[in-house]
């Protein structure tokens, strides 16, 4: 009878309003848009949602919990989906599902909408998110049922004072956030075609780029980025100015055939330039600051919590397992990286932290040099034991 819709303002998220209400027999749809910093307008949005027939349209603010809850623990997992992707999308779903099942209990709602297709990554993490939170809620999803092409939906809007797209709307799926942009579908399906330079808009054409390295100091507190250039950044400022600066210098920009849950490989373009030079930092900064043994086993561990994240697991008892680890780790991760920004490359070119675990005596090939040298010889004997009784066997 009442549904909380996730609301985006695009045709598909509008056209739920009339369906959910003349097909499925909804009394009150109350529309919720989550503002991840993509920059959207929201005041027209809140406008819309009450146009196409919605009793409340809601916004939410959420970028500080999305950066510092979200992202930053993602950052700490060093989290990049197939070793490139990293999450941008797959981030957000579960926040939003969160704020979504808060409102329906606040509002006494009986279920929770989404317009997400029945082929996607997205549709998973939603339903299972809302199921984690609270399974008592119903979760329609009718963009999954509907089986409209995107013609059909725009007519049936209009039907119901659903605008048309003003513009010619763009042949190109686009989900954007403070962590980035992920682009799919137009000419994009082909994957043997090069991205036309138009998708992009956080990231600038090498051509483009300046011709001088940008250098930036980005510091760490167990694990979460904290300073840039020596000055104390707010974590949602940290992200923005950082995908200027990477973004400037053409950097962020990824182009894969990727995995999906369901079973099918897409051609996925992202801009993130912000995430991929944090995680490349942090990671720089684990090199200095852990033990080898934690950090080859941590290895494991975020490859485990990428495929989590991605695959909707958020809310699991397997993720808040893995984060327990994570967190421990980090306890060190404190520490500034410098990284030299340049024509599509972040390059890491120094690191400094207190805690670090680099020895100069012990790395020295000059004349400071404290190693052992001799206490090799009866470790290597000892290590390559086992080796030596089977060689030895085998003649
Ligand atoms: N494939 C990416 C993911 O699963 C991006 C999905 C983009 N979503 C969208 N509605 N365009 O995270
Ligand atoms: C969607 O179907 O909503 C977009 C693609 C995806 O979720 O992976």
């Amino acid at each position: 009878k009442k549904v909380v819709l996730a609301y985006s303002g695009g045709v598909d998220t509008s056209v739920c309003i009339p369906y959910l209400k003349q097909e499925w027999g909804v009394e009150e749809v109350i529309t919720l848009a989550a503002d991840l910093g993509q920059g959207d307008e929201l005041e027209p949005i809140k406008e819309k949602a009450l146009k196409s027939g919605a009793s409340e349209s809601l916004v939410a603010d959420v970028k500080d919990s999305f950066v510092k809850d979200y992202a930053f623990s993602a950052i700490q997992a060093n989290a990049l989906y197939e070793n490139r992707y990293p999450l941008g999308t797959a981030l957000a779903r579960p926040l939003i599902a969160k704020i979504l099942v808060e409102t329906a209990e606040k509002y006494g709602a009986d279920a929770i909408a989404h317009g997400c297709t029945g082929k996607g990554n997205d549709q998973v993490r939603f339903d299972v998110s809302c199921a984690a939170l609270n399974p008592n809620l119903k979760i329609l999803a009718p963009a999954r049922e509907w089986g409209m092409s995107r013609e059909e939906t725009i007519a049936y809007g209009e039907k119901f004072g659903i605008p048309a797209p003003v513009k010619k709307s763009s042949p190109y799926s686009i989900d954007k956030n403070l962590l980035g942009r992920s682009i799919e579908a137009g000419v994009l399906e082909d994957p043997a075609a090069e991205p036309p330079e138009e998708i992009y808009q956080m990231t600038k054409a090498i051509a483009d780029t300046p011709n001088e390295p940008e250098y930036i100091e980005i510091g760490f507190n167990r694990g979460i980025p904290t300073d840039l250039n020596g000055k104390s950044t707010n974590a949602v400022e940290l992200i923005q100015q950082l995908n200027q600066l990477a973004g400037d210098r053409g950097i962020g920009r990824i182009d894969m055939i990727e995995n999906r849950l369901v079973g099918i490989k897409s051609r996925e373009i992202y801009e993130s330039p912000a995430m991929l030079v944090l995680i490349q930092a942090h990671r720089d900064l684990e090199s200095l600051t852990l033990t080898a043994d934690v950090s080859h086993y941590k290895r494991g561990i975020e490859e485990t919590y990428t495929q989590l994240v991605y695959n909707g697991l958020w809310y699991s008892p397997l993720k808040s397992a893995l984060d327990a680890f994570i967190q421990q780790t980090q306890e060190r991760v404190s520490g500034t990286v410098r990284v030299k920004l340049f024509k599509g490359n972040a390059s890491i070119v120094g690191r400094w932290s207190d805690n670090s675990l680099y020895s100069p005596d012990l790395a020295t090939y000059g004349s400071e040099d404290q190693f052992d040298h001799k206490a090799a010889e009866g470790f290597i004997y000892v290590w390559g034991l086992p080796t030596r009784i089977w060689a030895q066997q085998a003649r």
